[in-house]
């Protein structure tokens, strides 16, 4: 007989992990702690099984439904798997101005992919995305965390080769982090004193 694959829940050995997380929010606001914790998650296996959604949902005390419609607003989440390499393109306004449906079009002409798709050996998935946060340094790139701004077809090209020698070159800005980077920001510093 076949034994069907035993799935041990995604926090059951991170304890000290799920404490860190939780312990952001008071006891009434557990329910804050949600997408944090789908992030988690999400960043250790590329998606949020439907498993994995009902386990944080009992954690944060919400129900498989409420937190179905959080993943389904942000295209962070996903609930299949995602490549190693995911791509994904703004479609907004100051990108599309700058180009961002023509990176786009190149892409899925490169990877052979279009929007949602994953390739079948999981390296690559592409998402077409709305606006990244990066207007002024459009059209932007985004590779899984990092942002490659005011990208070029030809750096695309380069990018999508580095990636299939599994290098992805530094990106341009690390998402939520400074626009002029560490070293510009230590010479601003520098200037200022
Ligand atoms: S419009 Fe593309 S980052 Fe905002």
């Amino acid at each position: 007989m076949t034994e069907l694959p035993v799935h041990r829940p995604f926090f059951e050995d991170k304890a000290e992990l799920l404490a860190e997380v939780l312990g952001r929010y008071p006891e009434y606001g557990r329910r804050s702690a949600l997408m944090p914790l789908l992030w988690e998650v999400q960043r250790a296996e590329r998606h949020v099984s439907e498993a994995r959604l009902e386990e944080i949902a009992a954690i944060v005390g919400v129900t498989a439904t409420e937190v179905k419609g959080v993943m389904s607003f942000y295209s962070t989440y996903h609930e299949h798997p995602v490549g190693r390499y995911h791509l994904q393109v703004c479609r907004t306004l100051s990108c599309a101005l700058a180009g961002g449906d023509e990176l786009y079009a190149h892409l899925c002409e490169r990877t052979g992919l279009v929007n949602g798709e994953t390739d079948g050996e999981g390296r690559f998935s592409i998402q077409n995305v709305e606006c990244l946060g990066s207007c002024g340094t459009a059209p932007v790139l985004q590779v899984n965390d990092a942002y490659f701004e005011r990208v070029t077809r030809s750096q695309v090209d380069a990018l999508l080769e580095a990636m299939r020698r599994d290098e992805l070159p530094e990106p341009t800005r690390e998402r939520g982090g400074d626009n002029a980077g560490p070293e510009k920001a230590e010479r601003a510093e520098g200037g200022a004193a």
